[in-house]
């Protein structure tokens, strides 16, 4: 068999692609003695754990995993406790409540990033933008006040530092602890205070919601805020930064995208395929289980590779290849994730806010295409992806005609 580098080394951390091939052909099923883990890497594996048709699999590890910085969120929960507060979430992030509302709150805030930048002619897209959009609009929705965006962006960076402590730095795990303890200062009295006042906002959609007699109480509604900081804010950051890294290094595909902004969607779907935010996820088995490659005993942490699920040759033709025109997504102007790939997951916790994540992307990579039309990389600037839970670009910078006016 071949050798597997492992997931936790540089090597595997600067490009893990050739890693995830190794173990789709030949190692479908790896015992990982540092995680303590076992990690699957084929599509139909990762797909089968994620819709769990048989109830095989629960999210208890999250218990260790997200416990300690957020607090009891919906990706703890299962059975009916889930699927309750999983009703009383949900309508916040789609439909009219999603068009209406949010929608203005979103092009507002990409605005007025992008004009921070577009006389300038250069920025980073990162730094400058994709880091920032994605968690101002968090904010904004939830109706903070707009002089506390700052702060929210630094519990923000802790919070993701915390999450992606991968060698257990006591410094990250200190600041990722201490910011729990700010953020619920910060938030329990607002929240308690709009209890009185509710208006258009989230947190007053959230604090009026109501399923079956139940409704959130202040401490779930803080850690379901926390929880949109990690998991609403550095994936669809990291996927405005995969997408213009995608496009720019693809002169013809992002040709074709300026000619035609009804490409956005299918430009969007392949990033999420080809380069997804989130690279792993884990579950627990709750009983034992026969995956490709052997048996996974009961109580075990399974480490799902969406990363190298994403890439299998079994799903995809020429899967490396980032390609917006393939045939094998489904996605035309519709929205098709959970066909196309297994970037949101699938299944019960299938990411909420999924049609926000593409309301954000296609707003921002429209808004940034009409005040950058001739956007281009910095000379000689090669971007390169980082991390190993999540993995993007850290880094993106652009050169352009700045704007007049
Ligand atoms: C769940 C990815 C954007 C809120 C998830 C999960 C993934 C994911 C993989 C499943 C986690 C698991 O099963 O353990 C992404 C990606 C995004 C994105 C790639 C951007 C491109 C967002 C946004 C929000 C959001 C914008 C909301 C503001 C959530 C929540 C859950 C979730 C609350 C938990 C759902 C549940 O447990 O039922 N997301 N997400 N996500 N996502 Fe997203």
């Amino acid at each position: 068999a071949q050798q597997v580098p492992d997931i936790l080394s540089p090597e595997f951390a600067a490009d893990p692609y050739p890693a995830y091939r190794v173990m789709r052909e030949s190692a479908p099923l790896i015992w990982h003695e540092a995680t303590g883990s076992w990690i699957i890497s084929r599509y139909e594996d990762v797909e089968r754990v994620f819709k769990d048709k048989g109830g095989q699999f629960t999210t208890d590890n999250y218990d260790w995993q997200i416990e300690p910085v957020h607090g009891r969120t919906i990706l703890q929960m299962s059975g009916r406790e889930h699927a309750v507060r999983r009703a009383l979430v949900a309508p916040a992030f789609r439909g009219s409540e999603l068009q209406e509302k949010f929608l203005p709150v979103i092009e507002r805030n990409s605005r007025e990033l992008i004009d921070a930048f577009r006389h300038t002619g250069s920025a980073d897209l990162v730094t400058d933008y994709a880091t920032r959009f994605p968690v101002n609009v968090i904010a904004d929705m939830l109706g903070l006040d707009k002089a506390d965006h700052a702060r929210f962006h630094r519990w923000y960076t802790a919070v993701i530092a915390f999450l992606g402590n991968l060698t257990g730095d006591p410094e990250v795990t200190a600041a990722g602890q201490r910011t729990r303890v700010e953020f619920a200062e910060y938030m329990l009295p607002i929240i308690r205070e709009r209890r009185d006042n509710l208006g258009d906002d989230l947190l007053s959609t959230l604090c009026a919601a109501e399923v079956d007699g139940v409704r959130m109480s202040d401490e779930d509604i803080k850690a379901f805020c926390s929880l949109l900081l990690a998991a609403g804010g550095e994936t669809t950051d990291k996927a405005i930064a995969s997408i213009f890294a995608n496009l720019l290094l693809h002169p013809e595909q992002f040709a074709a995208v300026k000619e035609d902004r009804g490409l956005i969607p299918l430009a969007f779907a392949e990033t999420l395929r080809h380069t997804p935010p989130v690279h792993m996820i884990m579950r627990q088995s709750a009983t034992e289980v026969e995956l490709s490659g052997g048996t996974i005993p009961a109580g075990a942490t399974v480490t799902c590779l969406i990363g190298a699920a994403n890439r299998d040759e079994n799903r995809y033709r020429d899967p490396d290849r980032f390609d917006i025109f393939r045939d094998d997504l489904t996605t035309t102007t519709a929205f098709s994730a959970a066909a196309d790939h297994l970037a949101f997951a699938l299944g019960r916790h299938f990411c909420v806010g999924a049609l926000l994540a593409k309301a954000e992307v296609e707003t921002g990579v429209n808004q940034l295409l009409d005040a950058l039309p001739d956007l281009r990389l910095a000379d000689g600037y090669d971007p390169a992806e980082q991390g190993v839970f999540t993995r993007g670009p850290q880094t993106l910078p652009v050169r352009f005609t700045p704007a007049a006016g």
